[in-house]
C-alpha cells in the first residue's frame, strides 16, 4: 500500500518540494481563484472539479476562524464535500472521554472519509490525547490544522508562500520573530523549514518567559543556522527583511501558567516587540511585517495596518489557495507522488 501523505510537522518539507512543486501549484490555484469569464471557465474546467466525490472531514477541538473557513472554502472551490465539526471539544464524544486515537480510527475507518483536517486543543494533552500518537491509527491522510503549542504546518506553508511572493526569495533573509515565540506553534513550525533555506538567519525578540525552546536553538546550532536573541526590537529592526510578530498565546502557551506576568515582563531586562511607530521608523523600506493572526493590540496595533510594509492580510488571504494546493497534494496522484518522493518521512 502507498504511504499516506500526512501533513503533521514542517520537518517533513524540503526546499525542493516547496520550490518545484508546491509553490507553483499554489500559483495555479491563485490564478484560478482570480479568474473570471468563459475562457477561464474552460481553462480550469477540470482543475475546478479536482475533488469531485472526495470528502474532507474538518474536526476542530480548538478555536479557529481562518483555518477552518479556508479549508472549507478550498474544498468547495475544488468541488469536494465538507463535513465540519468546529466545536469538537464540547460536541464530540471526546466529552465522554473518547481518546484521540479512537476518534481518528473511527473517522478514518468510514468509507466516506477521504481526508481528515484536525485541530487539537491544549487541554487534550492533559487527557493523554496526542496528535502524533494518534496518526498511525489513521487509514486516511491527516492534515494537522494546528496542534496545541506544537506545530501548525499549514500556516507555515502560507507564511513561506507569502514571503516568497513579497520578497522574491526565502534564502538569505533575516527573519525577526517577536512576541510569545516560545509558546507559538506557528513560530516553531516556521523556523524548522525556513532554516533549510541557505543563508537564512533569525533574530528572536521576546521576554524571558517566552524565549525560544532550547531544542530549537540546538537544532539551529547543529545545522549551523545563524541566530541571536534580544529583548528589544528597536535594537535590531533595521536588520530585518521580515518582522513576524505573534500575540501572547494565552490559550496555548505555558506563559499563561505564569499568570501573564510577562505581558509587562518582570523577568530579565524589559522586553519590547510591539510594532509601534518607533519600530516602524526603524524598519527598512523593503522589510515586510507579518502576523499569523489573530492579533492583539499589544503586538500589532491597528495603526500598523496603514504601514506600506504590512502584509498580514495578504498572508491570511493566501490561506485559501495554499490549502487548495495542499488538499490536491494529499489526494491527487501526481502531486501526492511528488510529495512522497521529495519530502522527508515523519520523524516519529
Ligand atoms: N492563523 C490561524 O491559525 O488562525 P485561526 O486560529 O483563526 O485558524
Amino acid at each position: 500500500m502507498e504511504r499516506l501523505a500526512h501533513i503533521i510537522e514542517t520537518q517533513q518539507f524540503t526546499v525542493k518540494w516547496l520550490e518545484e512543486d508546491f509553490f507553483p501549484l499554489v500559483d495555479k490555484m491563485k490564478k484560478m481563484l482570480n479568474s473570471k469569464g468563459i475562457i477561464a471557465y474552460l481553462r480550469y474546467f477540470f482543475a475546478r472539479r479536482a475533488l469531485t466525490g472526495k470528502n474532507v472531514v474538518e474536526f476542530f477541538f480548538g478555536a479557529s476562524t481562518r483555518t477552518m473557513l479556508t479549508f472549507q472554502f478550498a474544498v468547495a472551490q475544488l468541488n469536494g464535500n465538507n463535513f465540519a465539526t468546529d466545536n469538537a471539544g464540547i460536541s464530540s464524544s471526546a466529552v465522554k472521554g473518547e481518546s484521540l486515537r479512537d476518534t481518528i480510527k473511527i473517522i478514518s475507518g468510514y468509507r466516506t472519509t477521504d481526508v481528515i483536517v484536525l485541530r487539537t486543543a491544549i487541554a487534550q494533552k492533559e487527557k493523554g490525547m496526542n496528535l502524533k500518537e494518534a496518526v498511525p491509527f489513521s487509514t486516511k491522510p491527516i492534515i494537522n490544522a494546528g496542534d496545541r503549542n506544537e506545530q501548525h504546518p499549514t500556516q507555515t506553508l502560507i507564511d513561506l508562500y507569502t514571503i516568497k511572493k513579497e520578497k522574491g526569495r526565502i534564502a538569505g533573509l533575516t527573519i525577526g520573530l517577536g512576541g510569545d515565540i516560545g509558546g507559538s506553534r506557528t513560530v516553531k513550525s516556521l523556523i524548522y523549514v525556513a532554516a533549510k533555506y541557505p543563508g537564512t538567519s533569525f533574530i528572536f525578540i521576546s521576554p524571558q518567559m517566552a524565549r525560544i525552546p532550547e531544542e530549537i536553538k540546538d537544532h539551529l546550532r547543529e545545522n549551523r543556522v545563524e541566530f541571536r536573541e534580544v529583548y528589544d526590537i528597536k535594537e535590531v529592526a533595521h536588520l530585518l527583511d521580515v518582522y513576524y510578530v505573534v500575540r501572547m498565546q494565552v490559550d496555548e502557551s505555558n506563559v499563561v501558567q505564569d499568570g501573564g506576568r510577562n505581558l509587562t515582563p518582570n523577568y530579565g531586562p524589559p522586553a519590547y516587540w510591539k510594532t509601534s511607530q518607533i519600530v516602524r521608523d526603524r524598519l527598512s523600506s523593503d522589510a515586510i511585517i507579518m502576523h499569523p493572526l489573530p492579533r492583539t493590540q499589544n503586538e500589532l496595533p491597528y495603526n500598523t495596518d496603514e504601514d506600506f510594509r504590512s502584509r498580514y492580510f495578504e498572508q491570511a488571504i493566501n490561506g485559501e489557495p495554499v490549502r487548495m494546493a495542499l488538499l490536491l497534494t494529499v489526494i491527487k496522484n501526481k502531486h501526492r507522488k511528488k510529495f512522497l518522493k521529495n519530502t522527508n518521512p515523519l520523524s516519529f
